[in-house]
């Protein structure tokens, strides 16, 4: 009576009849695709507007630095706003905005392309050029974008820091990369209430060398310190500047961003994106995955611009293909717990992409909330962030895709600034939890700890083979880190190495098993953390699980499991019947994967830590369960979760 798990899931679905007949792409691409992989990305290329051609697609002469389309030239913001407007596009909805408290704003793509042409006056009157780095810290609105834009369009390099980093992760930022100026917000609303940015930027700003202006969006109103000459309001500087500039052309490799990411050291590092790869992958990408149609759909990733997937399929990969978006500030249970569903069913969202721990808050929840509304619209739906487990999969199929909307599993990176590995709606038969196939013109393997391919039915690591359009170029002013970290594991086969476990099962298909140290060897069997943690969820009473590997004498590694109950275990998790929940689920997982799957102990918590991208910490998670001093928590959304955890727990053996 085992449930459905990623063990034991059979079912798969095919591409809905009518969806496959209009799909974007068919079939073919693949075969396309392998046929020449250069000239699949030079026509991908060729979506875009450049204002020269490029001289060399790749060029591969000094890797691991590539160069993609050298030689050409665009302008990023030009490809995302202006051309629209040209074509005859202007009144068409470029976002819907949703503030948290529920104030809305609609913008055209008329009215961006105003809105961008004055924040790119306003930056050069502020002495930004092309390769200056500008910081970005801002709430979820419309002016991040804006702002972001009107780097891009005069060649400066923007750093977004997601709004709730502290001022401890800004300042690093902006010292690392040498940023000029910050464009911030007083505030934003989060969960409620109006939560202030601004102290956190006085606080970096005052022990940074490099900035010479703070550039201030009104947003809360509330009360903000004022350092004159240093810091203006965005509503005087952009307020009153011409909504005519000139867009500049730049080097397809010309720097468009950085991103800061987490590694496994303390600091964090900037990964570089470059223009023309970039803008071809992430637009060709959010075309191709999700079958965007830009007369008909209404397209919401529901993310932060702070991240990656953000400025990718909120930002660069959208507007590159005039989409409509919508664009929501605040949290999914503010003011209440069917928000997201009441903004699908208000603006008739079609395509909905999303990270599994979100879905897995709704599954707590309950179905009841999604079916209180109307979802019909959606037709697409996407996840990223983590593997999606089965359990997971099969809910947001049927609980917000009605059973009809094929689900798109993107396996990518902040490093990949594009999709990677995923099925494509109109053409893949779904295997529920497996991210399935590299995106075609991307070239994936799964190998061994010496690099040999592995054949179907087995476990290894993901590798890309070759290099792609999006790609880093580097971390930033660090290029042999960069060399260190990705291209040293396999450096005489010359292939990227993620960092993530994969297993290709018997068809081929490709499963990611999480970050290879989240892959527990016990007794000499790799057990992925995931396998695990799907298993307990595929159990009634389990909410949310978290597993992690704990060194143990005997077997190398014992597995210790964290997990939230539902609502109706709840009680009997904390009652006197806990323990016998606790061997319940202990058999389960036994019954599920194998009895080496067996968790070695398994706690009862109310909160899981967690990133602001919604990653489940498990490193502070393996301080518990080996009883150590708590690591680094400042990248934690809540770090009093760990103290709650703590404080329930007897001490870990
Ligand atoms: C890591 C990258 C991609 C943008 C958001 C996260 C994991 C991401 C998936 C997926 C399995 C996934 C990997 C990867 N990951 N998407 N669909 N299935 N794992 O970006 O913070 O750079 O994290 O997230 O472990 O290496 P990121």
């Amino acid at each position: 009576m085992s449930e459905t798990s990623q063990a034991t899931e059979a079912r798969t679905f095919s591409p809905p009849e009518q969806l496959a007949a209009h799909a974007n792409v068919g079939p073919e691409i693949y075969d396309e695709a392998a046929a020449d992989r250069l000239a699949f990305w030079a026509k991908a290329a060729r979506r875009l507007t450049w204002t020269q051609e490029w001289d060399e697609v790749l060029d591969w002469s000094n890797p691991p630095f590539a160069k993609w389309f050298a030689g050409g030239k665009l302008n990023v913001a030009y490809n995302c706003v202006d051309r629209h407007v040209e074509d005859g596009h202007g009144d068409q909805v470029a976002y819907h905005w949703e503030g948290e408290p529920g104030d809305t704003r609609t913008i055209t793509y008329a009215q961006l392309k105003d809105e961008v042409c004055k924040a790119a006056n306003a930056l050069t009157e502020l002495g930004v050029r092309a390769g200056d780095r500008v910081a970005i810290y801002m709430p979820m609105i419309p002016e991040a974008v804006i702002a972001m834009l009107a780097c891009a369009r005069i060649g400066a390099v923007h750093m977004v820091v997601f709004g709730g980093f502290s001022a401890d992760a800004l300042a690093s930022r902006l010292d690392d990369s040498g940023a000029v100026l910050v464009i911030t917000a007083d505030g934003g609303y989060r969960r409620g209430a109006p939560s202030a940015l601004k102290p956190a930027v006085d606080d970096a700003v005052g022990r940074s060398s490099g900035v010479r202006n703070v550039l201030v969006v009104k947003r809360t109103e509330q009360d903000v310190e004022w350092t004159e000459g240093r810091d203006l309001w965005w509503d005087d500087v952009v307020g009153r500047q011409s909504t005519e500039h000139e867009p500049e052309s730049f080097d397809a490799e010309h720097p468009l961003y950085i991103m800061y990411t987490s590694g496994t050291t303390a600091k964090p590092k900037g990964i570089l994106h470059t223009s023309g790869g970039y803008l071809t992958q992430v637009s060709f990408t959010h075309w191709a995955s999700f079958d965007l149609k830009a007369d008909d759909d209404v397209f919401w990733t529901a993310a932060d611009v702070g991240w990656v997937t953000g400025h990718s399929y909120i930002v660069y990969g959208p507007l590159s293909n005039r989409a409509t978006s919508v664009m929501y500030e605040g949290t999914p249970e503010t003011p209440h717990r069917g928000r997201w569903f009441e903004l699908i069913q208000k603006y008739g969202v079609t395509i909905l992409y999303t990270a599994p721990t979100v879905i897995r808050t709704f599954m707590k929840w309950g179905e009841d909330i999604p079916a209180g509304f109307d979802l019909t619209t959606l037709r697409v739906l996407g996840s990223v962030g983590e593997p999606i487990n089965p359990e997971a999969w099969l809910w947001y199929h049927k609980n917000i895709g009605g059973g009809r909307c094929p689900i798109v599993d993107t396996w990518w990176q902040t490093e990949t600034g594009g999709h990677m590995i995923n099925p494509l709606p109109g053409v893949t038969t779904l295997v529920p939890g497996s991210a399935q196939a590299p995106f075609p013109g991307i070239s994936a393997k799964v190998v061994d700890d010496e690099g040999n391919e592995l054949g179907d039915d087995s476990t290894g690591l993901l590798v890309i083979t070759d290099p792609w359009p999006s790609m880093l170029r580097t971390i930033w002013g660090d290029d042999q880190r960069y060399v260190d970290t990705y291209w040293s594991r396999f450096a005489e086969k010359g292939f990227y190495f993620a960092g993530d476990g994969a297993k290709k099962d018997a068809d081929g298909n490709i499963w990611l098993l999480g970050r290879v140290d989240d892959v527990m060897n016990v007794s000499g069997h790799r057990i992925s953390t995931t396998e695990v943690e799907s298993s307990l969820v595929a159990h009634p009473a389990v909410a949310e699980a978290a597993v992690v590997g704990a060194s143990d004498p005997t077997t190398g590694q014992g597995i210790v499991a964290f997990v939230i109950l539902r609502g109706s275990a709840e009680q009997q998790g904390e009652g006197a019947s806990g323990d016998d929940l606790v061997q319940t689920l202990r058999n389960h997982v036994a019954r599920d994967i194998g009895p080496i799957a067996k968790p070695r102990q398994i706690m009862v918590v109310q909160e899981l830590p967690k990133t602001r991208s919604g990653k489940i910490m498990r490193r502070l998670l393996r301080d518990i369960a080996e009883n150590r001093e708590l690591g680094d928590v400042t990248t934690l959304t809540d770090s009093s979760v760990m103290n709650m955890i703590k404080e329930k727990l007897p001490a870990a053996p």
